[in-house]
């Protein structure tokens, strides 16, 4: 069980790029990174409106001359101080993500970003390589996964609870796109494909998906998959905002997946349902306490998080006990924790410890983009089939 009890050296001095007062995941980060004493807000660059990012900053208790104008500030600020911060977050529209990060590694900084990571895979390569020579973290904040009844899912996987896996069926939808007023700052930096990347709900929601995906399934690699997009406001395209992906896994599994910001009504968010030859596991961040387990002949059960029944994967994560709701910022404080203890390992020159700690990282990151290049091809080729690569 995490209980707050500090596991790293010291506090990690943090900063944030983005996250500013207007902005829609911020307070996710700083839920997530604030809760254990693990890290300390030392500074920011919170907005692209610098008057407004140095009041919010102040209000969260930064002070004023750490609360910069840029990112390129932040880092000439802070990488002249000896208390300078050891970690920054970047919490910004999705194609200023590269070039952030390679500036904070290139300052020594560690860097915890967004998803979808980058645009392509061949910039998260140049990063993964920039990172590993300067001996730093890059953290992503695929922050469902944090969550204990996620980890419980793997662990079932894993001990062979579902037996061999035939079905991945996977849904993350919404409908607060489903008219067509993209005037919001968030809207409409996430429908142009000079701002977002090559999609819009396939990287904005999707990874999220697959990530989980690959946290429960990891000895799952897909072979190949079809892809079909639509953008139901023509304005949107050529990104979508609706898509279905067919998947085929090496060892014979099917996958489904759907994402939408069109589904009118629907405030479902993530579900997912991993069908095995004996039985079959069901989540949903709309009700995180709970995970539905049904064994083939038996009756239905409900797991509840927390309790002494599940695996020990799971307890060990689990922050508030039975009988108390545990969700999303809790998932969130422990990527977050995860990730201070990677940094705090590098710093030690822990590698051991790092070869097996599991944290969503370069990798993660990396295989996020990996599936939306794949995802792209397939659809523009007519919603092909196509070889995973
Ligand atoms: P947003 O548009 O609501 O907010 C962006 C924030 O960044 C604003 O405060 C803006 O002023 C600031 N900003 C933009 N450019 C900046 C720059 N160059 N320097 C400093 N500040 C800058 O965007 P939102 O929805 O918060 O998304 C940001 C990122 O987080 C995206 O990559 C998105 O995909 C990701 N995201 C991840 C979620 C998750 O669950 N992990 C949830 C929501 C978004």
């Amino acid at each position: 069980m995490i209980n707050g009890e500090r596991t790293t050296s010291r506090p990690l001095r943090w900063g944030m790029v983005g996250g500013g007062r207007t902005g829609q995941v911020g307070y996710k980060h700083r839920t997530g990174a604030l809760r254990d004493g693990t890290y300390q807000l030392v500074a920011g660059a919170f907005d692209l409106d610098a008057d407004r990012g140095r009041d919010f900053g102040v209000n969260l208790g930064v002070a004023e001359d750490r609360c910069y104008t840029t990112y390129q500030d932040l880092i000439a600020g802070e990488t002249g101080r000896e208390d300078g911060v050891d970690v920054v977050s970047v919490a910004t529209p999705n194609f200023t993500h590269f070039e952030i990060t390679k500036a904070l590694l290139n300052a020594g900084i560690h860097v915890i970003c967004e998803k979808p990571l980058f645009f392509t895979v061949a910039e998260c390569e140049e990063v993964a390589a920039l990172a590993a020579e300067k001996g730093l973290i890059v953290g992503v904040t695929y922050g469902f996964t944090g969550h204990p009844l996620v980890h419980q899912m793997a662990a079932m996987v894993a001990k062979g609870m579902l037996g061999d896996i035939r079905i991945v069926d996977m849904q993350y939808t919404h409908g607060f796109n489903a008219g067509d007023d993209d005037s919001a700052d968030a809207v409409k930096w996430r429908t142009n494909p000079a701002t977002a990347g090559a999609t819009f709900v396939l990287g904005d929601i999707g990874t999220h998906l697959y990530y989980l995906s690959e946290v429960v399934l990891p000895h799952m690699q897909i072979e190949k998959l079809l892809c079909d997009r639509k953008a139901f406001i023509p304005s949107r395209a050529p990104l979508e905002d609706h898509a279905t992906v067919l998947m085929h896994y090496d060892n014979g599994a099917r996958g489904r997946l759907w994402v939408s910001s069109v589904n009118a009504g629907n405030m479902g968010s993530q579900r997912y349902r991993f069908v095995g030859s004996k039985a079959s596991i069901e989540w949903s961040d709309s009700h995180p306490d709970q995970l539905i387990y049904q064994v083939q002949g038996e009756p239905e059960r409900i797991m509840h998080h927390g309790m002494p029944y599940l695996e020990a994967e799971s307890l060990a994560v689990d922050r508030m006990g039975a009988l108390h709701t545990e969700g999303l910022g809790d998932s969130w404080s422990n990527i977050y924790l995860w990730i201070a203890q990677a940094i705090d390992a590098k710093t030690r020159g822990d590698e051991d410890f790092l070869k097996t700690h599991h944290y969503p990282g370069i990798k993660a990151g990396t295989e996020g983009v990996r599936w939306l290049e794949n995802c792209v091809r397939s659809a523009d080729a007519g919603a092909a089939w196509v070889a995973y690569e």
